[in-house]
């Protein structure tokens, strides 16, 4: 059995821990909020045994193997590093971190206490994504060429939360932008060429934004975020022979076309239980279990990717946070 804590009781904490109770071995032994009382609530919901009114009393459980962080970006950094100092393993969720410097730094806390590190790219973890990578692996539609990818959608503006807010990482591309973004790095690796617009909210985070790729040996991505705006949230995986496409909502799909030339178009379905997030919390498990401290379907390397990636882009369309 694994002991699992929380760090953070907000809106997806409460979505993992229903997706938790699908995990086989897992249990969540405690869960920490900076309000007791919040924890409390929290912890009633899910019939949790401790309960913890500050992270610090959290991370320094000796009975939790692995801490799930849902702190707002702003906060994975230290939040994580608190917990990989007093020896747990760590699930961070998206982005994992503002920036990459702080990855970097992350990563360093993982290594010198020789603990588990993973961002919590679920999507990566899903039924639908065994299916896209057995095609790509048999070369289904042949050399890959293109990614056409988007998650947008209509949030209610509001300047002090965490979507329009830079103190805590507001912005459209860190928050969904990453899910494309992530989609094209497992495809194609580390672009080389990057360009971006984006239009910007009163706050000066991006509530739009378009940003094209180009990755060494020619492949190219045409990605888009947005929070104010509902998009098709569709990904397209072009190859020289046909293509893949990972249904509306992409990061979440649970339906797949894939096109090959010259053949009829065939749709699967890859269905899942609950709100999907066991799936990454098992792969985390199997991983510490086997005594890795990264997973090698969400690498550190693929996170400093994404961030030194939305670094650029925030770079070109003039978004910086706080003490950059
Ligand atoms: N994987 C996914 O599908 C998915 C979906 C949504 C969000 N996320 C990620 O999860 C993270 C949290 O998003 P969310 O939607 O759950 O946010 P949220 O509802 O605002 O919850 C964030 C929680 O962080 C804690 N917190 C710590 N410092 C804070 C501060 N200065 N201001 C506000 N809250 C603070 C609060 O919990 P306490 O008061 O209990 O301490 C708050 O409830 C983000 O990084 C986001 O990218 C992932």
């Amino acid at each position: 059995m694994t002991n699992w804590g929380i760090l953070a009781c907000g809106n997806i904490a409460r979505k993992f821990a229903q997706g938790l109770v699908f995990a086989p071995n897992a249990k969540l032994l405690a869960v920490a909020s900076r309000s007791q009382e919040k924890a409390d609530a929290f912890g009633a919901e899910f019939g949790v045994e401790r309960l913890y009114g500050s992270y610090q009393d959290l991370a320094t459980d000796p009975d939790i193997d692995i801490v799930y962080i849902a702190s707002p970006h702003t906060g994975h950094c230290e939040h994580a590093i608190l917990c990989l100092d007093s020896g747990k393993g760590v699930l961070c969720e998206k982005p994992l971190a503002i920036n990459a410097q702080q990855v970097e730094r992350m990563i360093a806390a993982a290594q010198r206490n020789e603990r588990f590190l993973m961002e919590a790219m679920w999507t990566r973890f899903l039924p639908m994504m065994n299916q896209v990578r057995a095609w790509l692996d048999e070369g289904a539609i042949g050399p890959l060429q293109a990614l056409y990818a988007d998650f947008g959608f209509r949030a209610g503006f509001n300047p002090e939360g965490r979507l329009f807010n830079l103190d805590l990482g507001g912005g459209s591309i860190l928050d969904v932008g990453i899910y494309p973004l992530a989609l094209a790095v497992q495809l194609f690796g580390e672009p080389n060429r990057v360009q971006a617009i984006a239009n910007l909210s009163p706050t000066g985070s991006d509530e739009i934004a378009l940003f094209n790729l180009g990755f060494p040996g020619g492949a190219m991505a045409s990605l888009s975020s947005a929070i104010r705006a509902t998009t098709p949230m569709e990904a397209t995986i072009v190859g020289e022979n046909g293509l893949i496409r990972l249904h509306r909502p992409f990061w979440k799909a649970t339906l797949l076309t894939i096109e090959v030339q010259g053949k009829d178009a065939v749709t699967t379905a890859r269905p899942f239980e609950s709100t999907g997030y066991q799936y990454e919390a098992t792969a985390a498990m199997e991983a510490m279990e086997q005594g890795l401290l990264e997973h090698p379907l969400m690498p550190w390397g693929d996170s400093l990717i994404l961030a030194r990636t939305m670094d650029e882009i925030r770079n070109q369309i003039g978004v910086r946070y706080p003490g950059e």
